[in-house]
């Protein structure tokens, strides 16, 4: 697989197959994402990768939280930024459109929304929900570098036939999740990575996922 295929074949899965995930095959893929850089390498990521009944146990108390909706959401950091407007807040809701487009959900179903937002919480059925934590005194810089090192991982993990996908969604428990899972206390929950096999078949894998035209994100100077 070229680096191109890669990064054409990677895309948030959001619903697995049942296939388990071979454990040498992960450490291969997470011992070569070590080799992500980082400024000055600090290498600051750090991932706690759960399967099986710890895994089932996360599940489990999230499942408790959820029914008592935003009153429960406790995240350490913004997902967004309050601010966040124009092109990147059409492009924010515009996925989101797209991918209950996909599902068959209309905007007035607010439950069905509501219970597809749920299977976050079971990591969409992958067999192995990786927990993502740095310590709380890093800067923009070194989240930076963890993105680095999570792309990296996602990009090889293609090449072993795996999928993922990032998960943000599970900061907003960030309390709830350090009672059944060990984050020291000086480190900040960043995000979740849901990582197994796509379910090739389902729409919710399937629908295109836009992309802004290149001169919206860069610029081009001094050339002819
Ligand atoms: C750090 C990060 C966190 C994310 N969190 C979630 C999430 O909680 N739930 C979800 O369904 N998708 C999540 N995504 C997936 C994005 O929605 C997705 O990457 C984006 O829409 C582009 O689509 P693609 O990954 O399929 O190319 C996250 C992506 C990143 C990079």
């Amino acid at each position: 697989m070229t680096p191109t295929e890669a990064v054409r074949s990677r895309r948030s899965i959001r619903k697995f197959t049942d296939q388990p995930v071979d454990r040498d095959m992960l450490t291969r893929v997470l011992e070569k994402a070590q080799r992500a850089p980082s400024g000055g390498n600090t290498q600051p990521w750090h991932g706690i990768i759960l399967t099986g009944e710890p895994m089932q146990a996360l599940f489990a108390r999230i499942a408790q939280e959820f029914p008592k909706g935003r009153e429960a959401h406790k995240p350490e950091y913004h997902i967004y930024p309050p601010e966040l407007d124009g092109a990147y807040e059409d492009r924010r809701f515009g996925v989101g459109e797209d991918l209950y487009g996909a599902l068959g959900i209309s905007r007035e179903e607010k439950g069905k929304r509501l219970m597809w937002f749920a299977e976050n919480f079971r990591a969409f059925g992958a067999p192995v929900l990786m927990l993502v934590h740095t310590p709380k005194y890093m800067g923009p810089p070194q989240w930076s570098d963890i993105g680095m090192w999570l792309q990296t991982i996602a990009l090889l993990l293609r090449e072993e036939g795996l999928d993922c996908c990032f998960q943000e969604a599970w900061a907003v428990y960030s309390p709830q999740i350090r009672e059944v899972v060990d984050i020291p206390d000086d480190h900040i929950f960043f995000c979740g990575m849901a990582i197994g096999y796509r379910d090739a078949e389902a729409p919710v894998n399937n629908f295109d996922v836009k992309r802004a035209p290149l001169d919206e994100s860069v610029r081009w100077e001094g050339w002819n």
